[in-house]
């Protein structure tokens, strides 16, 4: 696991955007998890720009949306489909097929985490993944507790998750689970990111970079995966 730390967001999002430029450039077609939220959105705003300025060709790359909400309409603009919509498709010009999300409206959850578990595995793992963390250790909606060799699979929602989950949405609204890709998944990626932006991350940063591995602390699973790539900003480095 390697760590950098940048001066500002600023910095941070665009040397991550560059990161999974170059690793587009050497292959293509690379399969690629992002996650929503809040972190990720100056990545995507200089991975839109790259592309407008044909910097990087995502035309032959597929991607995978990180998680879900259950038992949220996907068209509720706090939805993991809708941020990621907002904030990055909808300024692309990709095919249906190059965008692969968990459909919560799908009458079988467990056949949703089969299909992306056979897609990942089929393209022989992710070459991409593009993570935040909460501030509980989380990543996507594999809350603490969550063993590390778990692909994708459908959890309940922490205590936290839930409270800092309104954030994304426009009133006070109900999470119990989510559906999910496993930490295994971010193991075995080719390039791994784990991004934290903010000052708000730097205890639980702290916390992820001193701890020695545990399901406690999700996060910690960057001590597991040596090619894990820990991208920070000075306020999320908190030293
Ligand atoms: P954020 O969420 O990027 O909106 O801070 C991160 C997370 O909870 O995983």
């Amino acid at each position: 696991m390697k760590v950098q730390v940048f001066e500002d967001y600023d910095s941070e999002s665009a040397a991550t955007a560059a990161i999974i430029g170059a690793a587009i450039a050497v292959k293509p077609n690379s399969l690629i998890c992002i996650a929503s939220g809040h972190t990720p959105v100056g990545v995507f705003r200089q991975l839109v720009k790259d592309v407008k300025a044909r910097v990087i060709d995502f035309s032959k790359c597929t991607f995978v949306s990180l998680d879900e909400w259950i038992g949220i309409d996907p068209l509720d603009s706090g939805s993991c489909l809708a941020m990621l919509k907002k904030d990055f498709f909808d300024h692309l010009a990709l095919r249906k097929d190059q965008v692969r999300y968990f459909n919560v409206t799908a009458p079988s959850l467990d056949e949703e985490c089969d299909k992306m578990n056979n897609l990942i595995k089929n393209h022989g793992g992710l070459d991409v993944m593009l993570v935040g963390i909460g501030t509980n250790g989380h990543i996507g909606m594999n809350e603490p507790g969550t063993s590390f060799n778990t692909y994708a699979h459908i959890g309940k929602l922490a205590e936290e998750t839930i409270l800092t989950g309104q954030k994304y949405f426009q009133k006070p609204t109900s999470l119990n689970d989510g559906i999910t890709l496993g930490l295994q998944h971010f193991k075995e990626a080719k390039v791994p990111i784990l991004m934290a932006s903010g000052e708000t991350k730097s205890s639980i940063i702290r916390k992820v970079i001193a701890s020695a591995p545990t399901a406690q602390i999700p996060a910690t699973i960057i001590h597991e995966t040596p090619q894990a790539l820990v991208i920070l900003d000075k306020a999320a480095n908190g030293i």
